[in-house]
């Protein structure tokens, strides 16, 4: 059944200290991206007067490092970070850090991943010449996971566990083998390698700002798994335009919404998703809420939107329209945008009118091709 089911944020926590996100504080961060063979600025499109409208900025992700996606951005900042401590270096080079390649060959890096996320540390592992071990939940389709494979140096196995489970799973295997654990979120006691995943996705946020000449957007419209893209974006944003930040507005699928039950719950603390877990946006099927970014979220997100699957695939063929190549989850923030500004209801609901400028990510591409084709075709 098509469906948008929204629900406010009316449990805001105390405001959180987002310093660590300002541009200054993220230089370092611009500094390693910048120095990649493979980093370019993504394109970022405006789409003008859509549907009533001022404009829709969508910035597109699908052409991020040749990885189709923007999760490399977060992978190799938390690599690069825990090789630098591990080699005793302060803000090293590239050059600085390759001069150490027996050390690098001995790291290992692992994680659990539906997608995205492991591509970007198979890449990075590989990139600095480090073994990893990619681990995926039960229903991943294979060529998600041969997709990893061919980004860098990981070995994958598709497990057939839940992606909450498979996150523990390869908790414990990390604190056996001593291998590093770069998992995109956070719980108690893991919270060092998650908040430098998300300082890592800032780039993008800093590159859309000045893409935009720093314009501020009124609304802006993130997908979220865990949320920690969500709330790292989130923090650029509230660190950007201090006294007046953007209305922000979660988005998630409908049989996996744990922002959506959070809120709904209401009592502050995080919440699993009760859903049956089945939707094609692989990369938003995360059941449980990072912790880190719940503290930034629940402070600056205005409400959560959960999407039924027909309505992302109506965002991908409206994105593909445009020259935009868009997969399941990553047209997820726009998808709100598209369906919502057709229900006067949902418009009043979301404070959206003539003077609106939205702000959203093309999260991904076609990173799993036949059904993408199967939808743009539909
Ligand atoms: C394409 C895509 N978009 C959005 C997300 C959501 O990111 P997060 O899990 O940080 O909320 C993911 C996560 O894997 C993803 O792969």
């Amino acid at each position: 059944m098509t469906m948008i089911e929204l629900i406010p944020n009316t449990n805001r926590g105390a405001a959180v200290d987002t310093s660590a996100y300002g541009f200054d504080a993220t230089a370092n961060v611009r500094r390693l991206h910048e120095s990649l063979d493979a980093y370019n600025v993504t394109p970022l499109i405006e789409l003008k007067n859509f549907k009533g409208v001022r404009s829709i900025f969508v910035k597109d992700e699908s052409h991020r490092f040749g990885l189709k996606a923007f999760k490399g951005l977060g992978g190799i900042w938390a690599i690069y970070c825990v090789i630098s401590r591990e080699l005793g270096l302060t803000n090293p080079t590239l050059e600085e850090i390759f001069q150490h390649r027996d050390r690098l060959a001995d790291m290992t890096f692992v994680t659990t991943t539906d997608g995205n996320h492991g591509k970007g540390v198979s890449w990075a592992a590989g990139l600095f010449g480090c073994k990893s071990f990619v681990f995926m939940p039960r229903g991943t389709v294979e060529v998600r996971a041969q997709a990893i494979r061919d980004a860098g140096s990981a070995m994958v196995e598709i497990t057939d566990l839940s992606y909450d489970d498979c996150v523990k799973y390869t908790a414990r295997l990390a604190a056996e083998n001593h291998w590093h654990l770069i998992q995109d979120t956070s719980w108690a006691g893991y919270e060092d390698i998650p908040a430098q995943i998300m300082l890592g996705y800032t780039t993008l946020a800093y590159e859309a700002l000045a893409q935009m000449n720093w314009r501020r957007p009124t609304h802006i419209f993130l997908q979220a798994g865990v949320g920690s893209m969500a709330g790292a974006i989130a923090a650029v944003f509230a660190e950007t335009f201090k006294n007046n930040p953007p209305r922000i507005t979660i988005i998630e699928p409908t049989e996996v919404a744990c922002f959506y039950e959070t809120m709904r719950v209401g009592d502050g603390l995080i919440h699993s998703a009760t859903g049956n877990g089945l939707t094609m946006m692989a990369g938003l099927n995360c059941a449980t809420p990072c912790e880190i970014a719940w503290k930034i979220l629940r402070y600056y997100a205005a409400d959560t939107a959960a999407i039924t699957d027909d309505i992302a695939a109506d965002a991908i063929q409206q994105l593909a329209k445009y020259g935009i190549v868009s997969g399941e989850s990553g047209c997820a923030g726009f998808a709100l945008a598209n369906a919502a500004l057709d229900s006067p209801e949902l418009r009043r609901a979301l404070e959206l009118d003539e003077d609106s400028i939205v702000f959203v990510i093309n999260t991904e591409g076609a990173t799993d091709p036949d059904n993408y084709q199967c939808i743009v075709r539909r």
